[in-house]
């Protein structure tokens, strides 16, 4: 009766962010994200027979237990409705690891949960239409992690009530159809500046928006961001893509240094970056620009025509904040096999 099911789902870096939440895990403004493809995690999951009452979960990571995750899994399955039978049922085995290292510092939770919620709901659903399956799994990947929900779509995935968006929710994301061939093909040059786990968790920077002097205003932008990253990128937009990327980068991180407790999470190296790719893309017109994650490794976005150039440019001018990189690109989202 063992059964076993294996998902690979990929990461995404968020061009808006989504930076505080209600509560069950809904947004206070909207969101939009490109997915990845060569960044992901590949989980599998065994059900096997069951000794107790009890949610019977073994999770490894890499070939290693990993108590902290399994207990959010637990937590997770046991408030979701949906897992309810599956879980009265069922033990379940639990094997997961992603394509980048682990001490690369990229944020996992988005490619993780969104594994693990597509892999529950197959075991215990008949869905078998595709675009149901999504809305249900990025449903349940969002009450995982935030940001899971926008790993069901490439290239690019949005997440929030927006009325320039029909069909937008704060429940689960949707695609993002209308793409300028341009963009379809992006690339994402993700440039370790620092390996070590975050001083301060999202869930705590999430936390932290509640109170935050800024709030209205910084939701605002975002959905305003939204809305015009959307008209960006179905008409080919590279210079609005540009300024709103880095503008919401820079907001992300102007809100972390303006909470209560205020903190940073840039350092010296980040900056340097920065400031090099403000001046590369002054002096060359190449339509090259940066994010950041709630950390301090910095993302190169570029269009696949000056892929050459931007390489060239990382080689000559970056090599001392650099300490890897992880050349990705606009995926198309996961898949169960
Ligand atoms: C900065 O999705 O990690 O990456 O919902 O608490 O799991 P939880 O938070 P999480 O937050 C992501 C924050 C971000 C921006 C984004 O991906 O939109």
């Amino acid at each position: 009766m063992n059964q076993k099911l294996t998902a690979r789902y990929p990461s995404n870096i968020a061009l808006v962010k989504y930076w505080g939440k209600y509560d069950n895990q809904l947004p206070c403004n909207a969101s939009l994200s490109m997915t990845l493809s060569k960044a992901f995690t590949e989980t599998t999951l065994e059900l096997k027979e069951k000794k107790t009452e009890d949610i019977e979960l073994n999770y490894v990571f890499e070939n290693e237990t990993n108590e902290k995750f399994r207990t959010r899994i637990v937590t997770y399955l046991s408030q979701q409705s949906e897992f309810s039978e599956l879980v009265k049922k069922y033990a379940f085995q639990i094997h997961s690891s992603n394509s980048f290292p682990h001490s690369a510092g990229i944020a996992s939770s988005a490619s993780a949960f969104a594994s693990i919620a597509a892999l529950f709901l197959k075991a215990s659903s008949q869905i078998t239409n595709e675009n149901e399956f999504n809305k249900k799994a990025s449903c349940l990947a969002r009450l995982g992690s935030g940001s899971a929900c926008r790993s069901f779509y490439g290239s690019f995935a949005s997440w929030g009530e927006l009325d320039a968006l029909p069909g937008s929710s704060n429940e689960y994301a949707i695609p993002i159809e209308d793409i300028h061939p341009a963009f379809r093909t992006m690339k994402d040059a993700i440039l370790i500046v620092e390996a070590s786990a975050k001083a301060v968790s999202s869930s705590k920077g999430h936390a932290l928006m509640k109170n935050h002097p800024f709030a209205a205003a910084r939701f605002e932008q975002a959905n305003g961001n939204c809305r015009a990253m959307v008209a960006a990128l179905k008409h080919g937009d590279f210079p609005s893509f540009i300024s709103i990327t880095e503008r919401e980068a820079l907001s992300l991180h102007a809100m972390m240094m303006t909470s209560g407790e205020y903190y940073l999470l840039m350092k010296p190296g980040t900056i340097q970056i920065i400031e090099r790719v403000m001046q590369f893309r002054k002096e060359s017109g190449l339509p090259l620009c940066f994010t950041l994650d709630a950390g301090p490794n910095v993302h190169l976005l570029y269009p696949e025509s000056i892929e050459n150039k931007v390489h060239a440019f990382l080689e000559h001018n970056l090599r001392e904040e650099v300490r890897s990189v992880i050349y990705d690109q606009a995926g198309t989202g996961g898949v169960i096999f």
